[in-house]
């Protein structure tokens, strides 16, 4: 047959593709609002500096999963319940036990909510009370899974948690044995409160789109959880980790500024700056950066504060004088914070999945009052019409 004669329709090519999807409104939400020009983010219509500054884990937990803040009786349920379901089964813990050491916790998290599905726990429910009731399994058993992957790769027996902790400490305790202080646990739960949602981010949107073909939220959950393994999503904040012990050896800003330039002439991103909605500073980086100058008395932190600071600066100069609108993440403080509170690096990625399983979960709740599957299109740019040619007329040496 001649391709060009082929009377095949061929695609549509009225509209241009948006590769990455920049720019696309593939949905409506209520849950979170990220505004990039002025770099503010909104759960619900709050300020995140405000829920930082004020909230904790279970109110904001409550707010994005229900729309409104709860009361006091509301919040103490709410945290019973957190802790009702927190021990995910036997069966789970054993599969975590078999995997190699040197899997990653955000790895065993992906495996042990996929396996939650073949275990159809909490299928006896009716499917409205056993979406939010499985909601609020996944999110209270993340840390469990976590904690246990990353006591497991480490040769140490799990700690269970325990009934007179909240989330948050208990997470803290079960990853590191100790209870933390009343100023860690705080700063742990900053961490952890501004990193729950983001609008339609990458692992957001795979959430919402495996949910939206009425898969389980543990399947959505766990793709979400894949999206979220990549250094371009996740994956930063070891990174910056790693930059800023190639920056040790600046001993003044000049020569930050020309270590800065090298990696810029060379194609190297600079970890922990950039971002595809903000054109001025993440919010969240500069709620986390106060946290950890409120920690600078220890002379180890202030060294580390410092050598960001004249990162950052050497950075932003650069990225101006190409006016670039390049600006500090929040993956830029949360490396850096997370080690000074005594949780190692191979842990970050998996800390970033225990806070966004709250967004994701939120998400699912809200698509699926209203659902509608994801199905975009795509522009085709291959040919129409070609011949199928037999297996014994085809050449065999492949080009
Ligand atoms: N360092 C150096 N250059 C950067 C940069 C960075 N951190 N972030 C963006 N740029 C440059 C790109 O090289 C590109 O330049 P070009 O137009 O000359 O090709 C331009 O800015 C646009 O980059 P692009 O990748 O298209 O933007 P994006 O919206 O897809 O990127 C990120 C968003 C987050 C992927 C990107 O900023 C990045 O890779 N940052 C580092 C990783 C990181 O911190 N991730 C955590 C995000 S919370």
């Amino acid at each position: 047959m001649d391709r060009e004669s082929s009377n095949l329709s061929s695609p549509s090519q009225s509209t241009p593709p948006r590769r990455g999807l920049d720019n696309i409104v593939v949905d409506w939400t209520r849950v979170s609002f990220v505004d990039g020009e002025k770099g503010r983010l909104f759960y619900r219509g709050i300020d995140i500096a405000e829920l930082a500054a004020q909230a904790n884990f279970e109110e904001t937990l409550y707010l994005l999963l229900c729309g409104s803040l709860p009361t006091p009786v509301q919040c103490e349920a709410l945290g019973w319940k957190l802790r009702h379901l927190a021990m995910p089964p036997d069966r789970i813990l054993r599969i975590i036990k078999e995997l190699p050491r040197s899997a990653s916790p955000l790895s065993a998290l992906q495996v042990a909510l996929c396996s939650l599905t073949c275990l159809e726990v909490g299928e006896r429910l009716s499917p409205e009370e056993s979406l939010f009731e499985n909601a609020l399994r996944v999110i209270a058993q993340t840390p469990v899974v976590i904690a246990a992957m990353h006591r497991h790769g480490q040769g140490l027996p799990m700690v269970s948690p325990l009934s007179t902790l909240n989330h948050v400490d208990n997470f803290y305790y079960m990853l590191t044995g100790s209870i933390p202080s009343k100023m860690f646990s705080r700063f742990f739960e900053i961490a952890l409160i501004v990193q729950m949602d983001h609008g339609f981010n990458p692992s957001t949107f795979t959430a919402r789109a495996v949910a939206s073909t009425l898969s389980t939220i543990y399947a959505a959950t766990s793709a979400a959880v894949g999206a979220l393994a990549g250094p371009l999503h996740g994956g930063a904040s070891s990174r910056v980790m790693d930059m800023i012990e190639e920056f040790r050896e600046c001993r003044t800003p000049d020569e930050a500024a020309t270590k800065i330039r090298a990696k810029l002439r060379s194609g190297e991103r600079i970890m922990g700056m950039g971002h595809r909605i903000y054109r001025t500073v993440d919010p969240r980086a500069r709620i986390l950066e106060d946290v950890l100058l409120q920690m600078t008395s220890r002379k180890e932190i202030r060294l580390d504060y410092d050598l960001l600071k004249m990162i950052e600066t050497a950075a932003r100069t650069e990225f101006r004088a190409h006016d670039r609108r390049i600006y500090t993440n929040i993956d830029f403080w949360t490396g850096t914070l997370y080690h000074h509170l005594g949780l190692s690096k191979s842990l970050f990625p998996a800390l970033f999945a225990a806070a966004r399983i709250v967004g994701w979960c939120a998400h699912i709740l809200e698509l699926r009052q209203a659902n509608r599957l994801y199905r975009p299109l795509s522009e085709y740019r291959g040919e129409i019409g070609v011949p199928y040619t037999p297996r014994d007329q085809r050449e065999r040496v492949m080009t």
